[in-house]
């Protein structure tokens, strides 16, 4: 990102980041040896970003905020026992962000549609759920391959 973006991303994101409740985030791994609060943060970048590069034209508001909590299940997911996990979180973390920070009707389903095509009836149905799920993929993407390559 550049300094103009940085700047614009700083201000969308702040509040959220700083907010304690988001802090839980670190206690959980994702893949590998990052934390949801990492992947999560990633992912709120990658979306910001692409939204601005492929011009799609998502509110960043909205971009920022679902990209950044779409995991805000706030659970172990390794020693939780849910081998469902990967259809059950959107709900949860949807659930968890609306209750916390009163998210807009289309960031709250951004968050439930993320997995898709995982979740098949729960299908991107906007530009803000489109970028997220996309930056999603990609950052899980690099997740994943750096583990492999190191072991
Ligand atoms: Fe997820
Ligand atoms: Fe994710």
């Amino acid at each position: 990102m550049n300094r103009k973006d940085e700047e614009e991303f700083e201000k969308l994101i702040a509040r959220l980041r700083d907010d304690p409740r988001t802090q839980e985030m670190k206690k959980y791994i994702q893949h590998g040896a990052v934390t949801t609060y990492d992947h999560c943060m990633d992912v709120a970048r990658m979306a910001f970003v692409l939204n601005r590069r492929l011009r799609v034209g998502a509110a960043e508001e909205d971009v920022v905020a679902a990209g950044f909590l779409h995991d805000y299940y706030l659970y172990d997911w390794h020693v939780h026992g849910d081998r469902l996990h990967g259809y059950h979180h959107p709900k949860i973390a949807a659930e968890n962000a609306a209750r916390d920070f009163g998210l807009s009707p289309d960031a709250a389903k951004a968050i439930e549609s993320h997995m898709w095509p995982l979740t098949l009836f729960h299908a991107p149905s906007s530009r803000v759920a489109w970028v997220v799920t996309l930056a999603d993929k990609i950052c899980s993407a690099k997740e994943t391959l750096f583990k492999r390559s190191a072991g």
